[in-house]
């Protein structure tokens, strides 16, 4: 007889004649574009792994799993996973009909049943799913500011898996890690969930969760959506297969699971738990703040470190899955030994480093020690986060026309390659014009169009290591804030203001635009027809009045040295 862990779960898919057939049928219905949380959500849904739901919550699952944390049938479900759409969209569709759900490049995954539609409380839901209505929560702010207004809800009838290409041996749908069990005879698997990279404390952890439990290993990381902020997926992964070789191969499997996390801390770590027993799994390691969101908007944890743990404790036998609870791991340096944090023997001295210590050495290329994490794991972090001298940075100048701004970039370029390690490009304001902003005036809305271009192709460099350096006018703060915001979502962002005054650009009048601005030949002129913001907080102001250029190109490089973008 097979065991209840290896026995299959059941899926929405239908079969693949059938599939074939649907995606015909489905391609003439109103689609639905999935966002790539919602992907996630259908792919758990098709796969079995949120049995048992069939499709997206109707509203009275909704309103239970809100409320009590269970669906309509009585059923323990903690974690709202809704379809949410446009009211455009909403607009156009009445339950009752049918709709296909295609992925991000238009691939039918699945078509839905629409049985409900309505607009949530999303004050409500925040505050009864995850403690409080306070953006500083991520899933509160994905729920306000990413998540549409309209919920719909229905069952799913499933076509095709969503596509990954990336680590394809690594993933394993609920079925196949329960075929996987069996075929080894494992009839006791503890899980450990993840979104961060494995050091030397989560490894002793797993150890001895394993060893408490009887239980061969499951180590299994979310690489669908985590924190915001966090270690990428591709990185982690790399991370993990480096120390899967620590651990007792006949005893320990790697297995990637593709879900959107919520940081919903107690309802999620439940969630969790559902999740993996629907994944075969009997036993499930909760560690301190399990899928905790960090703090809220007062600076307080959303979440008291052990709530996770009493609230799966609690629930474990209803579940299905037995909980190993675990106290954070400190490293005892007299014992050279990881111990439980209440474990600890009296008088040692305890190390730890938080993971925002661990950022900052990445950032700054300090010593990440031993004891701390493997070598290999060090590696593969150092690769994705080289220290702040050897990642990309953007110089933005901004300042009237023949403020000086090109001379001193230029300045600037020559200097940067005279020291060599990263390519530059110069971004000059009239080179842009010419090649990339070619059709453009000089209105508002072109204005900001060009100063878009140059953030976009700015951030790329920044993002691949290089060193972009712009030097367009850019007279709105709104625009500069738009760029500094795409530049910093890869690497660091100096604003300088070139800061020569409108009398002296005119007494220059280098190109003798100024004078036909004067005389009304050349219309909205920056300074003279047209407005200039002046920045507030620029990293740099430079003047140029009696100051030559060798001297603006050095300050800015002073500045590039005190924020560790170049070695002294
Ligand atoms: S903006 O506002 O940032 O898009 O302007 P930018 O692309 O940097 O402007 C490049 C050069 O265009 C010349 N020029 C004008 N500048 C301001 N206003 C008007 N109406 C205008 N018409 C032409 C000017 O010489 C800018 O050159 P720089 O390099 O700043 O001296």
């Amino acid at each position: 007889m097979s065991l209840p862990n290896h026995a299959p779960i059941p899926e929405l898919y239908v079969s693949s004649d059938s599939a074939q057939k649907l995606k015909h049928e489905a391609a003439s219905l109103p689609s639905w574009d999935l966002t790539q949380r919602q992907i996630c959500d259908l792919e758990l849904l098709m796969n079995g792994g949120f049995h048992p739901l069939k499709g997206f919550l109707t509203e009275a699952d909704y309103d239970g799993v809100v409320e009590t944390m269970r669906l309509a049938s009585g059923a323990l479900w903690p974690m709202p996973v809704t379809l949410d759409v446009g009211e455009d969209f909403a607009a156009r569709v009445e339950p009752g009909q049918d709709i296909a759900l295609r992925d991000q490049e238009g691939v039918i995954l699945a078509i839905m049943s629409v049985t409900d539609k309505w607009t949530p409380d999303k004050k409500r839901e925040a505050e009864k799913v995850f403690g409080a209505d306070d953006i500083a929560h991520p899933a509160v702010n994905y729920l306000h500011h990413k998540a549409g207004p309209v919920y719909l809800g229905g069952p799913i009838t499933g076509i095709q898996q969503p596509v990954h290409y990336d680590f394809r041996g690594r993933r394993d749908t609920p079925n196949e890690l329960r075929a996987h069990f069996r075929k080894l005879g494992w009839t006791r698997v503890v899980a450990f969930q993840t979104r961060n990279p494995l050091h030397r404390a989560h490894q002793e952890l797993t150890f001895r969760a394993a060893r408490e439990a009887q239980a061969n290993l499951l180590i299994h990381p979310t690489v669908g959506m985590t924190k915001p902020g966090d270690v990428d997926h591709f990185t982690r992964v790399r991370c993990y297969e480096a120390v899967l070789d620590k651990y007792p191969a006949a005893t320990t499997h790697l297995s990637l699971l593709g879900l959107a996390m919520r940081m919903g801390g107690p309802r999620e770590a439940m969630w969790h738990a559902i999740i993996r027993k629907n994944h075969g799994l009997t036993h499930f390691i909760v560690g301190r703040d399990h899928a905790g969101p960090g703090k809220n908007s007062q600076g307080k944890d959303f979440y008291g470190p052990y709530d996770a743990q009493d609230l799966v404790k609690k629930h474990a036998a209803e579940i299905g899955i037995e909980v190993v609870p675990f106290k954070q791991m400190v490293y005892v340096q007299e014992k050279a030994q990881y111990f439980p944090v209440d474990e600890v023997p009296e008088g040692s001295t305890v190390l730890d480093i938080s993971g925002t210590e661990l950022r900052r050495r990445l950032r700054e290329g300090l010593e990440i020690p031993d004891w701390f994490s493997f070598p290999e794991v060090v590696q593969e972090l150092r690769r994705t986060s080289p220290p702040r001298a050897r990642q990309g940075f953007t110089v933005f100048f901004t300042g009237f026309s023949g403020s000086g701004k090109s001379t001193i970039a230029n300045a600037l370029m020559v200097k940067l390659m005279e020291m060599g390690g990263r390519p530059v490009t110069l971004l000059d304001g009239d080179v842009v014009r010419k090649h990339l902003s070619s059709e453009l005036g000089f209105s508002k809305e072109h204005r900001d169009i060009n100063i878009r271009r140059i953030g976009y192709v700015a951030s790329e460099i920044t993002k691949n290591g290089g060193i972009a350096i712009c030097a367009p006018i850019a007279p709105y703060a709104s625009t500069r804030r738009a760029v500094r915001e795409m530049v910093e979502a890869y690497g660091a962002f100096l604003e300088v203001h070139v800061a020569t005054s409108i009398e002296e650009c005119e007494r220059r009048d280098r190109k003798g635009l100024y004078k036909l601005a004067r005389e009304g030949k050349i219309k909205e002129f920056t300074g003279i027809s047209d407005p200039y913001e002046v920045p507030e907080n620029p990293e740099l102001r430079v003047e140029t009045e009696n100051v030559d250029v060798d001297n603006c190109a050095h300050q800015v490089i002073l500045k590039l040295e005190s924020m560790g973008l170049i070695k002294a």
